[in-house]
């Protein structure tokens, strides 16, 4: 591979996914087949530089951390806000419910915009400062969107956003707080998807779509570098993982190959994609021929809610690769997961959030994971982003007069007495 201007020196350029062909330079998909690209790192080079002790000595737990291992030349601006250094806890309660020996959960809702995308919305300011661009633009279920609006404000970045009409409140709360030019689409996710690609190659702006652009799989990797080194250089044996356009769960297979390439850990996990039953695209691909085919992508999961996935061949390759599996999950599953992890663990997810446990669960009960394996379970979402849904999964408060009878009625009813409850 011959090296490209506005690549870093340490990567040598790209890789296409659907026919392999390697390229030095691309704006977004591959030249001969558009199919999703992939950015290919001199290991060798890179592995003298990044040691266990080098990382050690870096202060630094943000995304930038791990610089070196990102597609930026010559950085012109970061966004303002931290994105990274999430909390990664062992969750012994969950573990012992489900008779497993070691589970974790790495809570990426407790990134600046409340979601695992700020991972690649932070490269991908970082890509569009570098590249001298004005306006950003990206369609998204909600949590992309609302992490390039969060991440390009106080920069100068003009942010334009597609978003299917549902996307939750919150979500869109969040657009317009941060400033973006919001475009709400009378249709679906898969839809305003396609309006933004059009919007591209019309006005000229930068695109940051999920898996179109090569970049956003390169900020998700971060995640993998975070887990070995928080586990202290070693790596689960499963990693769960909600997947709708399948672009999480094939940059986090990424990063722990490239670990593996830089000798930083000596084995690799499996990956095991969690879908919701009407959004399994990726599942079914998988199981069968390999081919991504549209489903309904009917779920109230709204980040994975997804037809067509646009990175889906990626995530194929990433279950392939890493002799993993895939589960589906019903809805309801997902709305107990959120219960389960918020009263056994004290994370809140949103439903794509907490999939990733509705999956473990699921996978405990199938014997997909031995009771003995460490596994690991991404929260890619906090639970304030989707509201109504946190409500369906709880239910509703007691409603009551402000009297001390109407108290003293309700506790007894209720059976409320004692000085500690707790449920579930
Ligand atoms: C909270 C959350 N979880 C999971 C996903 C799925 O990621 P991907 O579409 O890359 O599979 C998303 C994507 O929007 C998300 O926002
Ligand atoms: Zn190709």
């Amino acid at each position: 591979m011959t090296k490209r201007r506005d690549l870093p020196l340490t990567a040598l350029g790209f890789r296409c996914f659907r026919c392999g062909r390697e390229t030095a330079s691309a704006e977004y998909v591959c030249p001969s087949c558009s199919g999703n690209l992939e950015v290919v790192y001199d290991l060798q080079t890179l592995k003298r530089r990044l040691t266990r002790s080098s990382l050690a000595k870096d202060p630094d737990a943000s995304v930038w951390r791990w610089k070196e291992l990102l597609p930026i030349a010559r950085f012109r601006g970061v966004p303002l806000a931290r994105v990274g250094g999430t909390p990664l806890y062992r969750a012994e309660r969950l573990g012992r419910d489900l008779g497993l020996k070691e589970v974790w959960l790495k809570d990426d809702g407790r990134n600046p915009s409340a979601s695992f995308k700020d991972r690649a919305g932070a490269v991908a300011v970082a890509k569009a400062l570098e590249l001298g661009e004005r306006v950003v633009t990206g369609a998204s279920t909600g949590n992309a969107a609302s992490s390039m609006a969060c991440l390009a404000a106080g920069l100068g970045l003009k942010t334009i956003i597609f978003v299917p009409q549902k996307a939750p409140a919150a979500k869109i709360a969040q657009l317009l707080v941060f400033g973006a030019t919001v475009i709400a689409v009378k249709g679906t996710y898969d839809q305003a998807f396609d309006l933004c690609l059009k919007a591209t190659e019309e006005f000229g702006w930068y695109n940051r779509n999920t898996g179109h652009n090569p970049f956003t799989r390169e900020g998700k990797k971060t995640a993998s570098f975070e887990i070995a080194e928080q586990l202290g250089w070693t790596v689960p044996d499963a990693v769960f993982v909600s997947v709708g356009d399948g672009n999480i769960i094939s940059g986090v297979w990424k990063g722990f190959k490239e670990l593996r390439g830089l000798g930083l850990i000596d084995r690799l996990p499996r990956m095991v994609a969690v879908q919701a039953e009407g959004s399994a695209a990726v599942k079914k691909a998988f199981e069968s021929d390999g081919v991504i085919r549209p489903v309904s992508g009917e779920t109230l999961a709204d980040s994975i809610s997804v037809s067509l996935p646009r990175d889906g061949e990626a995530a194929v390759r990433a279950l392939v690769e890493s002799g993993g599996s895939a589960v589906s999950v019903t809805d309801a599953e997902i709305l107990d997961a959120m219960k389960v992890t918020a009263r056994r663990e004290g994370v809140f997810a949103e439903p794509a959030g907490a999939a990733s446990v509705a999956g473990l669960r699921k996978a405990a009960s199938l014997g997909l994971v031995r009771p003995g394996e460490k596994v690991l379970a991404l929260i890619t979402g906090n639970g304030l982003k989707d509201v109504a849904s946190a409500l369906k999964a709880a239910g509703k408060p007691f409603l009551i007069e402000p009297e001390a009878g109407e108290l003293r009625k309700l506790v007894r009813k209720e059976s409320l007495g004692g000085r500690a409850t707790c449920s579930d």
